[in-house]
């Protein structure tokens, strides 16, 4: 049976019950958001030339994988510009009245955020291009012959677009933003250094052997510190004394099937299968998607990239691969060598 991914506590996904948690842990300001240095120094440097010119800041494109803090960053930048932020996302957008309606209800200076912007629809992105690179709305009246395009003003306002598919995002709406971020997957000390802070913030008491060991297993990305911590937290509350240190972490862990370096069944699932039925590949993502139970865009968005950035999974044009150093996470001998199987 398929499992529900967002009920994996690994998963990077946000889950519903979590949005007020996370929102509580939200940093505001761009020096309380850790990591991502590069983005910063960037960020920083375009921010305040736009304050410089009393301009509102160019059009930013977020993207990354699930969880590494592309909603944060949009809502720092906000705070940040002093500016007002309207929240929607693609698949809310249905109709291009839906889009124009949001376009001309927004104020000189505002911040327009669209998550998961590749999933906007073709028609709805052509409204945006004018409204992103003219800061025009074109509305059409009438049908046929005499049908006529309208062109309103709208507004000098700042479109953040999130996504974690950059590459379905086509290349004129991509061309239309000013700067474009990749988050990349976090260092254990920043991990470590977002749990110590949350933990503050949670009024939670932990030890730095306990915070390092929860960060070595949070898969690189804030959120899944921010769910172990909590986890961890429950265990200590009824297991302990309600303070963690290394022991109580890693039995916690141990107890919610995590492993040293943060993977869960399924990615080992994963690993396994293509080892065991497919002779550690090339297999096809779909093939793949089957034989485990789960949808393909939930292996591409959300195993993968983790499995991949550890050196476990390889992507050949012909399908994923287990690497020797997947092989040797599992302790499973490989039958060939897979560095010099010619793939
Ligand atoms: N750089 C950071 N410093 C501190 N905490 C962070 C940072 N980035 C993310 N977080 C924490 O991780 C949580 C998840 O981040 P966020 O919701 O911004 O991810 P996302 O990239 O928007 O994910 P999704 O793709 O699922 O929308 C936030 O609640 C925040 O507490
Ligand atoms: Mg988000």
């Amino acid at each position: 049976m398929p499992q529900d991914d967002k009920n994996r506590i690994i998963s990077a996904k946000e889950s519903a019950d979590e949005v007020d948690f996370e929102k509580s842990l939200r940093p505001k300001k761009l020096a309380d958001y850790i990591g991502q240095n590069k983005v910063k120094d960037n960020l920083m440097i375009f921010m305040a030339a736009a304050k410089k010119r009393n301009e509102p800041i160019e059009h930013v494109l977020l993207h990354g994988c699930p969880g590494l803090g592309k909603t944060t960053l949009a809502h720092i930048i906000a705070n940040e510009m002093g500016s007002n932020i309207k929240i929607t996302s693609g698949p809310a957008i249905e109709k291009t009245g839906d889009l124009a309606a949001i376009l001309t209800n927004l104020a000189n200076g505002d911040i327009l955020f669209i998550d998961e912007i590749h999933r906007l629809n073709k028609i709805i992105e052509e409204v945006l291009y004018p409204a992103m690179e003219d800061f025009a709305l074109d509305i059409v009246i009438g049908k046929g012959p005499s049908a006529r395009t309208l062109r309103l003003d709208l507004p000098k306002f700042t479109l953040i677009g999130a996504t974690t598919r950059v590459s379905l995002i086509s290349a004129p709406l991509r061309d239309r933003f000013g700067v474009n971020f990749r988050l990349d997957f976090y260092n254990d000390e920043d991990i470590e250094k977002i749990i110590k802070r949350n933990a503050k913030i949670l009024d939670i008491e932990i030890d730095d052997q306990a915070s390092g060991q929860i960060a070595k297993r949070a898969r690189k990305t804030p959120r899944v510190a921010n769910r172990l911590l909590k986890r961890v937290r429950d265990f200590a509350q009824v297991k302990g004394n309600g303070k963690i240190n290394l022991e109580l972490a890693n039995d916690a862990l141990t107890k919610l099937d995590i492993d040293q370096l943060g993977l869960d069944e399924i990615d080992r699932k994963i690993l396994q299968l293509i080892i065991e039925k497919f002779s550690g590949g090339p297999v096809g993502l779909s093939t793949l998607a089957a034989a485990i139970g789960e949808e393909m865009e939930t292996i591409e968005d959300i195993y993968e990239p983790f499995l991949m950035q550890l050196g476990f999974l390889s992507r050949t044009p012909r399908g994923r691969t287990v690497t020797k150093l997947g092989y040797e996470h599992l302790g499973i001998k490989p039958a060939i060598d897979p560095q010099n199987s010619l793939i």
